[in-house]
């Protein structure tokens, strides 16, 4: 099928995750072997809303020589933001209070005027419910699955997960040895937004003796009768992994910062709380970890780095047959692709029945429930 396609642009949104250079990369590659043109956009869409924040152009042309040898790197060349929702944007009003504003039309308008035909989107269930609004515009669009957290609905995984899991659990290995030297509970808490995917898959493979995840609220008595019991058999130490979206039975969420215009709320603080409560509880000492940041860092795993090319080349595949509207994901069977509106807003949790949960409580790790 002829796709009637010249030139292209490509943009990454939300937090960073390992692999996104990796997709630029494929596409810009893929792209230039049809001989169509490809432009990235800076920073989300920032590069197209506030052109004079950038010397050198808020969106800048892709050729193969800028995007040779990056597909091992962090981060995104292109840089991104999880704020400035372009349906939502926020402004502030004379008055000092602020009011959200529709500035999509501008997206729209950048893509008529500069001749580009597509717009490949990589990025979490917030770039793709905005992906999904352009498309429904009228813009051709091709979503692409990011996110270390693993929530998106309709692909086995995203790109990002698998770094930030090998990386937790490396953390997780290192904690052991010095947990058990002092004798102490050594309380670490990972990101995943509301999914507790990174936090099952990390203290399964880390041997984490009491996992907390989003999905299952937690009574903290069961994770001191965990440490008790271990004491009982000769163990003194035990590592809890807790999720930041982790929930104790009364449902009461940690926060770092409340939702504001423009920005959702940022997850935090439930490892502080949790080793609060246990050092009492318990009377051992005890240490918190934050990982954070840290997972989103570093270079791609080969296996983030080869679905994140796959991703890539497939998305311009995608265009190329003349689709849009649509997201690559990872099926059984490799790369297929799901409509949007299937996707956006559809959060992927961990299944209750799921093996890899039944997994750690064969081996005895403590839920919480
Ligand atoms: O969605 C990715 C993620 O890293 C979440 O796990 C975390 O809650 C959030 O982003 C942190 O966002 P920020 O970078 O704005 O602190």
């Amino acid at each position: 099928m002829s796709s009637s396609i010249k030139r292209i642009a490509v943009n990454t949104g939300g937090g960073d995750a390992p692999g996104l250079n990796a997709v630029i990369q494929s596409v810009v590659i893929a792209a230039a072997n049809r001989d169509w043109d490809c432009f990235g956009i800076r920073d989300g869409f920032n590069g197209i809303l506030f052109p004079e924040r950038y010397a050198s152009g808020g969106v800048m042309r892709l050729t193969r020589d800028k995007v040779r040898g990056i597909s091992h790197l962090g981060g995104t060349i292109l840089g991104t933001t999880n704020k400035g929702n372009p349906l939502h944007f926020p402004i502030t009003l004379p008055d000092g209070s602020i009011r959200e504003v529709d500035r999509s039309d501008e997206i729209l308008t950048y893509f008529a005027t500069h001749e580009i035909d597509a717009l490949v989107a990589i990025g979490g269930d917030g770039s793709l419910t905005i992906a999904h609004a352009l498309h429904k515009k009228g813009l051709r669009v091709v979503g692409v699955p990011k996110t270390i957290d693993n929530d998106l609905d309709k692909t086995f995984t995203t790109f990002g997960f698998d770094t930030a899991v090998g990386f937790a659990t490396e953390c997780l290995d290192r904690l052991h040895s010095t947990a058990e030297s002092h004798q102490r509970v050594m309380v670490v808490e990972v990101m995943g937004r509301y999914a507790g995917w990174i936090a099952l898959h990390t203290g399964i493979a880390g041997n984490a003796h009491a996992i907390l995840i989003p999905e299952i609220r937690f009574d903290l008595a069961r994770v001191e009768a965990k440490i008790r019991q271990r004491e009982a058999d000769g163990r003194q130490y035990s590592i809890v992994l807790v999720a930041e979206g982790a929930q104790p039975t009364d449902g009461h969420r940690e926060l770092l910062a409340p939702a504001e215009v423009g920005h959702s709320e940022r997850l935090g603080g439930i490892g502080e709380r949790i080793a609060h409560d246990l050092a009492l509880s318990t009377g051992k000492e005890t240490r918190v970890v934050v990982l954070g940041h840290l997972l989103r860092g570093g270079s791609p795993t080969a296996f983030d780095r080869l679905s994140a090319l796959r991703f890539g080349a497939a998305a311009v595949r995608a265009l190329d047959e003349g689709q849009s509207g649509v997201m690559v994901s990872l099926g059984l069977n490799g790369v297929d692709h799901v409509a949007l509106e299937e996707v956006a807003g559809h959060m992927k949790a961990v299944p209750l029945g799921c093996d890899t949960l039944q997994t750690g409580r064969d081996l005895g790790i403590c839920f919480g429930d």
